[in-house]
Parts: C-alpha cells; structure tokens; sequence
C-alpha cells in the first residue's frame, strides 16, 4: 500500500528544466561545447558537476579549477532565472494533484538532486505542502543511486515499498528501481519502460493511493 509520494522537482513539480537547459546552452556555447535538447536530457537528474561533465564529454579538456569555475558560472545564471519564478508558474494539475494527496492523508516528499531545492520551494510557495525535503544537500551520491529517496523516505518514517516517485528523468526512475520505490514516469521518462506506471498527467498519481 502506498503510504507516501516523494517527488523530484525539477521538470515534476516545475519547468526548471527548462532554466538549467537555459542556463547551460549560454556555458556551451561560451566555451564552443555542442549542446541541444537531446543532450539536455541526459543531464535530467544528474548532479551539476556530472551534467557539465556530460557537456564537456567531446571537448578539450578543462582542469578542475576551470570546471569549477564554470560549474558555479551555470549556477550564477541559472539563480538569475529562477530569481523570476513564482507560484504562477506551478501548474493547476500540480497543486489538484499535491492537495488531494494531502487531504488522502498521504505523506508528501521532495526528491532532488539540486542544491537550489529549498529556494525554488521558496520561490513557488510550496514548501508547506511537503513533509519532508531530500535534496542535493543531503546526499553524497546522485541518481541514478537511490540515496535522495531511500533519505525522503527515512524523513517520512516510510519503508521504500511504501512509496511511490515520480520522476521525469530516466536517471530517476533508476533511481526508484534500485531503491525498491514504486516508479512513476512523467514527461521525459514517460517514454522509459522501466517505469511502473507511466503517465501524461500528475494528476493521474491519484490512481495509486
Ligand atoms: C536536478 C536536475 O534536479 O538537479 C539536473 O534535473 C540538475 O538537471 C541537478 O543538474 C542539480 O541541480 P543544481 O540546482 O544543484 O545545479
Ligand atoms: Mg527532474
């Protein structure tokens, strides 16, 4: 039976994505790396130094201090951008989705590999809805290891088997797998197979509680 949902943020419960792929299409392009959406995707739950890692695959290579540099350039930028979120832009099934869960008494979860969690949370006004928040902070290693859920359940006093995740990155729903999670794709990862269910709209989580 499923006691809690933990959610990756991220392309779930926002289109930030869409300002990380922003964010590093403007570092790409400074340093004449390739980089497209098809690319993008693969930095879909991946942490930041592994996404510029993957960027960085077909260049010259950079030593750690330049990485550094860049890595934290990407950030810089990608703070900007989030500096212009707010609750408007959370879609109206999110917040269908997240409140009828509450009021079905399910526990409520991020599960993130960003370090920005808490501000995009802040920013949003969502940060209430959720009972507990794993994030990029808490973790040492990112998804496609389980640890940012195996964390969120342990926050929700929840075994795996008792929760789902959703997810929109193949990396998570890798994640979920390993970690024994019920997994549910959206977005990206609702064209990956290995997800348990896989959806269109979040709304449809419902069905599963
Ligand atoms: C994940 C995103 O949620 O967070 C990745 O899907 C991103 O694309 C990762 O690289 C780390 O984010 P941040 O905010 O710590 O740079
Ligand atoms: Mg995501």
């Amino acid at each position: 039976m499923i006691k809690g949902v933990i959610f990756d943020l991220d392309g779930v419960i926002v289109h930030t994505d869409e300002m990380h792929y922003q964010a590093w299409k403007r570092i790409a392009e400074r340093i004449g790396a390739e980089f497209n959406r098809e690319i993008n995707n693969r930095l879909r739950g991946v942490s930041r130094m592994e996404s510029l890692d993957i960027i960085l695959e077909n260049t010259s290579s950079f030593s750690d201090l330049d990485k550094q540099r860049l890595a934290d350039e990407k950030n810089a930028i990608y703070r900007r951008l989030l500096g212009s979120l707010t609750k408007n832009d959370v879609g109206g099934d999110v917040l269908e989705a997240l409140r009828e869960l509450r009021e079905r008494r399910v526990k409520l979860a991020i599960g993130s590999s960003s370090k920005n969690a808490g501000f995009i949370l802040k920013q949003i006004e969502l940060t209430e809805y959720f009972d507990a928040i794993s994030d990029g902070n808490n973790i040492t290693r990112s998804k496609p290891d389980p640890e940012v859920f195996s964390k969120a359940a342990e926050y929700l006093g929840l075994a795996a088997c008792e929760c789902a995740v959703v997810e929109d990155a193949y990396a998570g729903i890798d994640a979920a797998c390993a970690g024994g999670f019920y997994s549910i794709g959206i977005g990206d990862a609702a064209g990956y197979d290995r997800a348990d269910m896989r959806i269109s709209r979040i709304t449809e989580v419902l069905k599963i509680v």
